[in-house]
């Protein structure tokens, strides 16, 4: 097995390095710790992985979200969208493994990396990418304003409590005020991450031609990305179930063009997933076709290599792997 990203620890530093073969002795190492899941591929099987977002940036953008240190955030949103202009492919086709630990900052950092994807696709130029980075990293900073307990309450929220999280969108807005360096486009976008199409939204319960296309984007990806991960109180939703969500409500509370450019970027059956076929025979999926994700190569428990692009009488009816 090779680990595709480099394992950290609680203080981030490097426990193993990704693209590193995973040896018995450091099984026996990883076993003894406290770690939710690691991320491997099986050997000679798929590709090498390269992340869109290199593991530096993420660890100095989750730093930098920690210290709550504006400036550092904007410098590490602009790098992310550089990052992403340079990367070869913009597919995300990775599982999601957030920890319990960090997922405010780790999720941040994922619904940066989504909605540079999303604005790219939308043909965004660079100076407004940076603006739509810097307002997705920042997206939840309002959060901070709000009491720990009714952040980390693992049970179902009080009206109260609901409304107090209601207003981190303006809290975030009102923090970065005195912030020259982050431009009254990324505050807006911040301000109205949570608005639905249809006005059932918040704070401000706007409808669609109210709402700015950053605000859009980076509702679509918060949501994608909350979905796929495990939280105290919910499991972990399936990329394909989750994509599948995000269409389901289009139009009610995300823009459904958006949606549709999305489920060209991010792969429904991610690399090393396994799936069932209509066939009966179980697969894993090792490559996908860029220009339909839906429908990627597979490997059979036989070894046998089938292109699910060529062979359309074949569908996945089923994902097996367990995301929790
Ligand atoms: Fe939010």
């Amino acid at each position: 097995m090779v680990l595709v990203y480099t394992l950290y620890d609680n203080n981030e530093k490097v426990l193993l390095k990704a693209n590193r073969k995973l040896t018995q002795n450091y099984i026996n190492r990883i076993q003894q710790m406290d770690i939710m899941g690691l991320y491997v591929f099986e050997d000679d099987e798929i590709e090498e992985h390269t992340p869109i977002v290199s593991e530096q940036t993420r660890l100095k953008a989750i730093k930098s979200l920690k210290r709550l240190n504006i400036d550092d955030c904007i410098y590490i949103a602009n790098n992310i969208v550089e990052e992403i202009r340079e990367s070869d492919s913009m597919i995300v086709e990775t599982i999601n493994l957030s920890t319990y630990d960090n997922y405010t900052y780790s999720h941040s950092v994922n619904v940066d990396m989504l909605s540079v994807i999303l604005g790219v696709a939308c043909g965004l130029r660079d100076d407004e990418l940076r603006k739509l980075s810097q307002a997705a990293l920042l997206h939840d900073i309002g959060k901070t304003c709000v009491p720990i307990e009714i952040i980390n309450k693992p049970g179902r929220l009080t009206e109260e409590e609901y409304a107090e999280v209601k207003n981190h969108p303006r809290y975030g807005y009102n923090m970065l005020r005195d912030n020259y360096e982050v431009s009254s486009v990324a505050r807006n976008a911040i301000l109205s991450h949570h608005e639905n199409e249809d006005g059932s939204g918040y704070p401000r319960g706007l409808t669609s031609e109210k709402i700015h296309l950053f605000a859009k984007i980076i509702h679509v990806a918060d949501v994608y990305d909350a979905l796929t991960t495990k939280r105290v109180y919910k499991e972990a939703m399936n990329p394909a179930d989750a994509l599948e969500y995000l269409m389901g409500n289009a139009e009610r509370m995300f823009d459904k063009d958006l949606v549709a450019t999305f489920m060209e970027y991010v792969a429904p059956y991610p690399l090393g997933v396994q799936v069932e076929l209509s066939t009966g025979q179980k697969a894993i999926v090792v490559k996908n076709n860029r220009s339909m994700l839906s429908r990627p190569v597979v490997r059979l428990d036989s070894g046998t290599r089938v292109d699910l692009l060529e062979r359309l009488d074949i569908t996945i009816v089923k994902m097996l792997t367990d995301f929790n």
